[in-house]
């Protein structure tokens, strides 16, 4: 059975929507936590656009399950990294422009940078996973680094638009699932994962982790939206003190 890894980083999104305090993603994380999550996954943006360092250090000191930290192959976020430990770091390409992570990490073509940030990381006591799409070699490339897990890339089955290509992605996911473990690599996979979706990927008996956010973050919008307006409308409905 997978353990569930929340990702965190949308909470963040809404409170950077205003520049304000709430919500608070730290508050998500307990709460998280609270409901079972095996490990709190964020994200630290090269441009800041969701999680800040701040959220990073205090999870560090209130997180008791596994933190993961997903983060480019960077020097000015792996000096963060270095310096807060979290217990995993999973590498991710990292592009200004885009909206969320396209596509894998290009071990191949990044091959030097790669290394360098994970003998980095490894030396200082961090697991380190590699975000990578499920491709024969980006997983042998990942071996050769020394890697204690990849991370394969979910979003082309999520984004499947018809029953015959999710098959496909699927068995891709599988095929490649395959491989990892004959890397001798832990198996984690994620991105786009939703709760239509997620349980054929849960169900793959060699996946170890699984890493969710948006999904999760837009069901708690929904599920929590009526409370919270009959909580706001109970505040605004005056009680007339006479009656
Ligand atoms: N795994 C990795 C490596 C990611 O970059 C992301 C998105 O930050 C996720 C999982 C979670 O994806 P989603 O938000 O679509 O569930």
């Amino acid at each position: 059975m997978p353990k569930l890894g929340v990702n965190i980083d949308h909470v963040a999104t809404v409170r950077q929507a205003r520049r304000t305090i709430e919500p608070d993603p730290v508050w998500a994380a307990a709460l998280a936590e609270l409901a079972g999550a095996d490990g709190i996954t964020l994200h630290l943006r090269e441009d800041r656009r969701h999680i800040q360092d701040r959220d990073l250090r205090v999870l560090k000191e209130t997180t008791q399950v596994k933190l993961n930290l997903e983060m480019a192959a960077e020097d000015e976020i792996t000096r963060i990294a270095l310096d807060v430990r979290p217990g995993q770091a999973t590498l991710v390409p990292e592009k200004r422009e885009e909206i969320t992570t396209e596509g894998g990490l290009d071990v191949i073509g990044n091959r030097d940078r790669v290394k360098k940030c994970v003998d980095e990381l490894k030396d200082a006591g961090i697991e380190v996973s590699l975000f990578i799409d499920p491709d024969e070699s980006q997983i042998e490339a990942s071996k050769e680094l020394g890697v204690d897990a990849v991370e394969l890339h979910t979003g082309r089955y999520a984004d499947a638009t018809s029953a015959a290509e999710q098959q496909r992605e699927f068995e891709a996911l599988e095929l490649a699932g395959d491989s990892v473990l004959e890397c001798g690599l832990l198996l984690h996979m994620g991105h786009g994962l939703t709760y239509r979706n997620v349980e054929r990927i849960a169900m793959i008996p060699e996946v170890s982790e699984l890493n969710i956010g948006h999904g999760i973050v837009a069901r708690a919008v929904m599920v929590g939206f009526e409370r919270a307006v009959r909580e706001m409308k109970e505040l605004v409905t005056v009680v007339d003190i006479d009656e």
